[in-house]
């Protein structure tokens, strides 16, 4: 059972141990999370909520094993994938390869690691029985010198008594495969389990195999669909696992919460993470069991030799608030802390500032006529302001650069306030500095039509760190907004609330813009007016009876300021979704004049297959014409789709975006185009329902490239479904021609 210690409350630890227990689980499965550990460099911190050492001794006294994974990297939806921040003051670091500095931060924190638990290992009394290497290195590289050398700082780190592993898809395992480690699979719900671990049979037919990660659900990003998984095909993955004597982790059993700044972001593109860790795991965010976790629990009743499992714990109370409202302000702009003066641009890391907000100021020429600001790139949600009034924002998840701007005065003053959201984890973009990364500037059209572009330097640049002390200290002021309607005032927030007991609850923030929430000193987490999130998890233990401070910072300002606790989550109520489709209503691809590069047709079944190209061809877009499907499945999908350079190598899929789909199943998240290319084989494109053949997907690759080949997985499920059979290739240099129906 996958729990993460940082997403639950220490007091809830126990709770959640015995609710996996009760559920029929056996062992508990932990990342260590490097960066919350190792906030500043070289200061190690393993005490209260990061107490490693009790959490796994908990496990022990409820009877169940502990399987430990250190990292250094763990992706898990948390920032920067479990990496520290700091890292990157090291402008040019090689992160999870072999550079020196790099190495040697990961070699420390080890060894740190290994203080903690090594003499916890089943062998000398304790529970750990295995220890995982790296995490799925084959979706990031191919080295195995570094796996190798993690793999030795783990054992420095004293875990030399027990397995130790490495987990991968079944797609990429063997890329980094190491002789002397235990190999395992991970894998989702509904996936084809035979085909997962056919390739590895087939190398070591004698091993024991395990999938390290069965994923219950899937995680929700900002501005994107709420994710659920089905509990039947869930339990029927892990029967079928069972009867195959197969062993598994559940990812996750318990997701809880990612507190603080602490969650991560997707990428290619960049896709924020919620807070709510909830993942559709049968044990949900506030520790209750959930319909999932009683099929799963009926099922795995039948496989404990006989013996009755534990009852299930008594589920956490929870509680109602009444509304409130927040009784103090302190608007950002009124408070700002001493500003850093710097000529150039630089990056939030560049001020030695790990996650927060920052302010870039400086003050413009005038201007007659209108003008046009570029940044590249805000990270990651910009607001700009001219002399204190708001102009428009920058989201980075939207690919936003460019703002119009009105004609200004002489010495007018350019804010540019940017919040910075967690660090992507997955990909190789996890290398993701924050702030402003480049440059800024702006182009001015004379009367004559010439346009002129100057970089704009000279920055006053104020520094907001997320930290609760500079959040409580701030100039606050009686506030005169009530709960009406109000015009958005970017600031802090500070008020009370009274419970008459310490019980869980949700706090409603469906008025409230964009930031984060403390309630006494405890960072909540991250909300967002778009959704799907609308309610932060506060667990009834950071509560105190009777009178309790809460501080709201919104960078955007509520729109009505009133707040309410229920006892259920909003989880699923998304705002403003992103054009989630890639077709313009109304709009339809031609192809008149067109002529294929490739015509073709795929084998039936699952896993990657490759089609060469008759010889190179050259172009900026690709489209991908599925004429028929293998099976009459009423609709079309793709897993991942790579494209070949002229040297045979995959082409990075960072710049790719998609410029056409005719149709997209819009009735759940993770069906976009785009999903083709997310690094993420269980995620996929697919048309809709009974959506007529030909379809037709187009990939803007960002520049001209060679193409030599195309690889194409089909959905991992049994038997493939939505697979393609005959298809064609078109390229160009140009845009396709997209025309009214
Ligand atoms: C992978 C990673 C996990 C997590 C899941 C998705 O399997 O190893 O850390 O990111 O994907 O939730």
């Amino acid at each position: 059972a996958e729990v993460h210690y940082p997403r639950i409350p220490r007091e809830y630890w126990e709770h959640r141990i015995e609710m996996c227990k009760a559920l029929g689980m056996n062992s508990i499965c932990i990342y260590i999370f490097w960066n919350i550990h190792e906030q500043q460099e070289g200061v190690y911190d393993f005490t209260g909520n990061n107490d490693i050492r009790a959490f796994c001794k908990l496990a022990q006294k409820h009877g169940m094993y502990v399987i430990v994974r250190p990292g250094p990297y763990v992706c898990a939806e948390w920032e920067m994938g479990g990496l520290p921040w700091w890292l990157l003051k090291k402008k040019d670091i090689r992160l999870r390869e072999q550079d020196p500095y790099f190495m040697e931060r990961v070699r420390l924190f080890e060894l740190e690691v290994g203080k903690q638990l090594a003499d916890l290992q089943i062998t000398r009394g304790g529970n750990i029985i295995m220890v995982q290497v790296e995490n799925e290195y084959g979706s990031y590289g191919q080295d195995k010198e570094y796996v190798s050398a993690v793999r030795d700082m783990v054992r420095e780190a004293g875990f030399t008594d027990v397995p130790l592993f490495q987990c991968d898809w079944a797609s990429n395992f063997e890329l980094n495969a190491l002789d002397d480690l235990v190999w395992t699979m991970n894998f989702g719900t509904g996936a084809n389990i035979d085909n997962q671990f056919r390739r590895l049979k087939e190398l070591r037919p004698n091993t024991p195999l395990m999938c390290s990660e069965f994923w219950s659900g899937w995680f929700d990003n900002w501005g994107r669909q709420h994710e659920t998984r089905d509990a039947k095909d869930m339990v029927a993955g892990l029967q079928e696992m069972l009867d195959k004597n197969i062993s598994f982790s559940l990812y996750m059993t318990h997701g809880g919460t990612s507190f603080g700044h602490w969650s991560g972001a997707n990428s290619p593109g960049f896709s924020p993470d919620c807070s709510s860790y909830d993942y559709d795991a049968p044990i949900n965010e506030a520790g209750q069991a959930t319909p999932k976790y009683h099929e799963l629990r009926n099922m795995l009743a039948q496989y404990t030799d006989g013996k009755p499992l534990p009852e299930i714990p008594a589920a956490m109370p929870v509680q109602t608030v009444a509304e409130f409202q927040m009784t103090e302000v302190a608007p950002i702009f009124d408070n700002l802390p001493e500003p850093i003066h710097s000529e150039e641009i630089k990056t939030m890391e560049e001020f030695d500032q790990g996650w927060g907000s920052m302010l870039y100021r400086t003050t413009l020429k005038g201007t007659d006529s209108q003008s046009r600001l570029t940044i590249t790139d805000a990270h990651d949600y910009a607001q700009v302001f001219i002399d204190g009034k708001y102009i428009g924002k920058m989201d980075r998840r939207l690919g936003e650069k460019v703002l119009t701007l009105p004609s200004v005065r002489e010495g007018a003053v350019l804010d540019i306030l940017v919040e910075a959201m967690g660090r992507i984890n997955f990909g190789r973009a996890i290398k993701d500095f924050k702030g402003i990364t480049d440059r800024v500037e702006l182009t001015t059209v004379a009367a004559n039509g010439e346009s002129t572009t100057t970089e704009l330097k000279g920055w006053d640049v104020y520094l907001f760190p997320n930290t609760y002390e500079f959040t409580l200290n701030k100039n606050y002021q009686p506030s005169t907004l009530n709960s009406q309607p109000s015009t958005l005032v970017p600031g802090y927030y500070k008020g009370t609330f009274t419970v008459d007991k310490k019980a869980d609850t949700f706090l409603d923030l469906t008025t409230w813009g964009k930031g984060l929430v403390y309630v006494n000193g405890h960072c909540l987490g991250r909300f967002w007016e778009i959704g799907p999130q609308q309610t932060l998890y506060v667990p009834g233990c950071w509560l105190k009876k009777g009178e309790n401070e809460i501080i709201i910072l919104d960078i955007k300002g509520p729109q009505q300021n009133k707040l309410v606790g229920h006892e259920k989550p909003i989880l699923d109520a998304l705002r403003n979704p992103v054009p989630a489709t890639h077709r313009e209503p109304g709009t339809v691809l031609s192809l008149e004049g067109e002529k294929p590069v490739l015509t073709a047709r795929f084998k039936a079944g699952n896993g990657w297959q490759e089609q060469k190209f008759n010889g190179t061809v050259e172009g900026q877009y690709v489209c991908i014409e599925v004429i028929s499907n293998q099976k009459d499945d009423a609709y079309t999908a793709i897993a991942e789709w790579y494209l070949l350079d002229a040297e045979g190598n995959r082409l990075s899929r960072e710049p790719w975006t998609i410029q056409y789909a005719d149709s997209e199943d819009k009735s759940r998240s993770n069906r976009t185009g785009d999903r083709i290319y997310d690094l993420q084989e269980s995620t996929y494109w697919a048309t809709a329902q009974g959506a007529e053949l030909p379809h037709h997907l187009i990939i803007n690759l960002g520049s001209k490239q060679q193409l030599t080949a195309l690889q194409y997985l089909p959905r991992m499920e049994e038997g493939a479904p939505g697979a393609i059979k005959e298809y064609r290739i078109y390229v160009k240099d140009e845009p396709f021609t997209i025309v009214k129906e």
